[in-house]
């Protein structure tokens, strides 16, 4: 990649720039891949100059890198220009433009580190200014989640995005999918062969997919309060882990290939209306507890939380994949904030063996086979089987075989935004959603938020801090015979 090539950041001054995307692009040049030569050129309201956006994005490589005081070498950061400009305001981009032709840019990628609200106005600018064409070589476009807030206002964000960008120039960032450990779930699927045979209804009795976190609303309350989990985690991440658990093999590992497999999952997916979401979800909201043995404050008590705020904090979800593999098989999902650890797995529970011949006690409850895939914090795969216990026959007990990521390649996985960047600059979507895959996974959603809607409750069941969610959660599963794998 040797041409001069810019990532131009509207919202260069925000938490997402500070925290991910310039740890990942320091990472990036560090290691030699980024087109050379780079610049960065940064986008925003702040009276800030080329010198103070520089020393700013140092001071955030230094925090995020955690180097002990020791001086990293950030040459790379001379070549960072800082454009002070309102979204709104057409002049700003005149001005942007000026910056890429003064530096004979070749290819641009913008990146949308703005609040979504902004996300028309910075389109418009880019089109009046005629930013998305004009370059020698390629131009493209990332655009950061939410992307919309329910099928119909993301199928008109997609109609705008269009007006200025077409599908291949289009980048919707799921973060998850950087993760190496979701890469991993496809890799393991579909690069052994002694799995893919036992991944079906025939074997497999259910999946859970948990994504927990400790951590309570913190200062995104005015956000959080408008997206609950169902906005925050579960139409792209917990549907994108699903997607992937249950597609099919691709005909290549190719991004429209991968991509048409996840969207059959989706649209396979049995649709809940009414009465069938409600049966089917079950909400809840943190109150105050303990957490790594502190007490936090309730949901309602965050700071710009509504005191009768109804928005959920935990949710926990029965699905059903209509397909001939999945048919009958549920998907269990659960995620919520304040939980007692922050983990996020994807578990495979076996079916029992047709006759227990050791006396094996409740073989499906209390000790199944279980394929775990931890995404995070302990990346890794996880296969717990009965062996037998020293003594007489029956004494059998659930043992484990494990591969660590951490221990078996000696290092931690990268961040994922540096994989998806560089995938960016590759031209490569596989780990990107396409139009189509964000407007199913609306569709299915925007059903459920409707019903609850339409149901009106006025308060959530509630949960305290650190435990694993209201007490009828349980329940919920129960009902099915089965129970929640709480790590
Ligand atoms: N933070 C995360 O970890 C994270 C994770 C996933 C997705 N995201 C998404 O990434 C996007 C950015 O999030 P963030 O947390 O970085 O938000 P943020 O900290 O609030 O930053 C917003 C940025 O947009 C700029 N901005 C806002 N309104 C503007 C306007 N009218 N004109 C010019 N600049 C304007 C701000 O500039 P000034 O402050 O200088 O005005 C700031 O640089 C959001 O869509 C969010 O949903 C964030």
């Amino acid at each position: 990649m040797q041409n001069s090539s810019a990532i131009v950041i509207f919202g260069v001054t925000g938490d997402l720039t500070a925290r991910k995307l310039m740890p990942a692009l320091y990472h990036l040049d560090r290691n030699s891949r980024l087109p050379q030569p780079f610049f960065i050129i940064g986008f925003a309201r702040r009276q800030w100059s080329d010198q103070i956006l520089r020393q700013q994005l140092r001071q955030s490589i230094r925090i995020a890198e955690d180097t002990g005081g020791q001086e990293t070498s950030l040459a790379f950061l001379q070549n960072c220009f800082y454009i002070q400009s309102d979204f709104q305001d057409w002049e700003g981009y005149r001005r942007l433009k000026q910056t890429l032709v003064e530096k004979q840019i070749v290819n641009v990628l913008y990146y949308f580190a703005a609040p979504p609200d902004a996300y028309l106005n910075i389109l418009e600018g880019i089109k009046l200014a005629g930013l998305n064409h004009d370059f020698p070589g390629w131009v493209r476009v990332v655009i950061e989640k939410p992307y919309g807030r329910d099928l119909s206002s993301a199928m008109n964000l997609d109609q705008k995005v269009h007006e200025v960008f077409s599908e291949d120039q289009i980048f919707r960032i799921d973060h998850y999918l950087g993760k190496e450990t979701v890469q991993n779930i496809l890799v393991f699927r579909f690069a052994n062969g002694i799995f893919e045979p036992l991944w079906n209804r025939r074997y497999i009795d259910h999946v859970q997919i948990l994504m927990a976190e400790t951590v309570g609303v913190g200062n995104r309350a005015g956000y959080y309060e408008q997206a609950g989990v169902i906005r925050d985690i579960f139409q792209n991440h917990l549907l994108q882990l699903l997607t992937l658990t249950a597609m099919e093999a691709p005909v290549a590992f190719t991004a429209d290939a991968v991509r048409d497999e996840k969207i059959k999952v989706l649209q396979a997916l049995r649709p809940y209306k009414g009465e069938d979401a409600l049966i089917n979800t079950f909400r809840g909201q943190y109150v105050s507890g303990v957490i790594d043995g502190k007490r936090v404050i309730g949901y309602k008590d965050e700071p710009g939380v509504a005191i009768n705020s109804t928005t959920e904090t935990f949710l926990a979800m029965r699905l059903f994949i209509d397909n001939w593999r999945w048919a009958g098989v549920p998907f269990y999902i659960r995620s919520g904030k304040r939980l007692p650890k922050s983990v996020t797995e994807i578990v495979i529970q076996y079916k029992q063996v047709p006759l227990s011949l050791f006396g094996w006690r409740n073989m499906a409850g209390d000790a199944p086979n279980l394929l775990i895939l931890c995404i995070q914090p302990d990346e890794g795969i996880t296969l717990t089987f009965g062996a037998k216990a020293p003594g007489p026959i029956h004494q059998i007990a659930p043992v484990n075989m494990s591969f660590d990521y951490v221990s078996t390649f000696g290092s931690e996985p990268p961040e994922a935004y540096e994989r998806l960047l560089l995938d960016v600059m590759m031209g490569d979507a596989t780990l990107f959603t396409r139009a189509d895959e964000v407007e199913a996974a609306w569709r299915f959603t925007t059903n459920i938020l409707e019903a609850w809607e339409q149901a009106g409750l006025k308060n959530l069941p509630v949960y305290e801090a650190g435990t694993w969610g209201p007490s009828g959660v349980d329940e919920f599963i129960q009902r099915d015979g089965r129970k929640w794998r709480n790590p």
